[in-house]
């Protein structure tokens, strides 16, 4: 399968205007990518563009609201084909069987799932008729397993991945690639005010760095730093006898990609 090229077509990066998306787009700009940033704060992306005259086309948007993806995805195929297309607008509200409450999981839903979705449905009919592009969705190492502390974000993550997997299937017989990213504690905001040890934290530039090494060698599993992820996909596949003591050693709050205890305030 043939994985895109810079020349190929643009980039088109959703959560563009903080953490690893912003990293994303810096990443594949140094590469000889042209980007275009979705995200609500236009003037974040405003000023991504600004730094890089002509190389990036700002489409604000918020994910979950269908007709504005839809004019956001117009905007860039007016002017450029998507070649790739890296879902990764999310974001995380610790919760545990204390506080936990269905309006909590929906919001988190709304985003992480069903945002993705709706950007989905938007770009993918046309690399289908293309029979070309690339798609990477952003889950998170907490979507490997069901992760203390982490029970709505991972429920959505692990649905993330889920979906890639059955997406592959048919995405394979048009020629698409498409990766599940997985990556562990990663310095952005999301994870700014957490208070407790986060192992492996890396620079988003880092995290950036492996995600489009990854979608470069077309790999499906994205997931880092391998000290993290190995260990976790191990622990997965044993049984729950296992997997539940030795799991609980993580704690009830060290989860990748998860803020602080307090709800995140947009
Ligand atoms: N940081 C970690 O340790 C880590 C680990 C694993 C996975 N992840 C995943 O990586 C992704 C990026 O997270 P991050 O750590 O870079 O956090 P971040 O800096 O908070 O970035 C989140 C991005 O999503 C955008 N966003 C949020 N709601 C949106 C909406 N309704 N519509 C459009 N865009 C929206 C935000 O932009 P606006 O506010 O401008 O809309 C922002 O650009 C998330 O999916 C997260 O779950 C992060």
């Amino acid at each position: 399968m043939a994985v895109p090229k810079p020349a190929d077509g643009i980039v088109w990066i959703t959560g563009a205007s903080s953490g690893i998306g912003l990293a994303l787009a810096e990443a594949h700009l140094a590469r000889g990518w042209r980007v275009a940033a979705t995200a609500r704060r236009e003037p974040e992306l405003q000023a991504l563009a600004a730094r890089f005259p002509g190389k990036v086309i700002v489409a604000p948007a918020d994910v979950t609201d269908p007709e504005a993806v839809r004019r956001a995805v117009a905007t860039i195929e007016a002017e450029q084909t998507i070649a790739r297309a890296i879902l990764n607008a999310g974001a995380y509200e610790r919760d545990t069987a204390e506080n936990f409450e269905a309006a909590r999981l929906r919001k988190q839903v709304e985003l992480n799932l069903i945002g993705t979705a709706i950007c989905l449905e938007t770009v993918m009919p046309a690399m289908i008729a293309r029979r070309a592009g690339q798609i990477g969705l952003v889950a998170s190492l907490a979507g490997l397993a069901g992760l203390p502390g982490s029970v709505s974000y991972s429920t959505t993550k692990a649905g993330l991945i889920a979906m890639a997997e059955s997406l592959k299937f048919d995405l394979d017989k048009h020629g698409i690639a498409i990766s599940a990213i997985c990556p562990g504690f990663v310095k952005t905001p999301m994870t700014a005010n957490n208070r407790f040890p986060m192992p492996f934290l890396m620079e988003a530039d880092d995290a950036a760095g492996r995600i489009v090494g990854g979608l470069d060698a077309g790999r499906f599993l994205i997931a880092f730093p391998e000290g993290l992820a190995r260990p976790l996909r191990i622990l997965r596949s044993l049984p729950h006898g296992v997997f539940f003591p030795m799991m609980s050693r993580f704690g009830g709050s060290s989860v990748p990609g998860q803020a602080s205890a307090k709800p995140p305030n947009r």
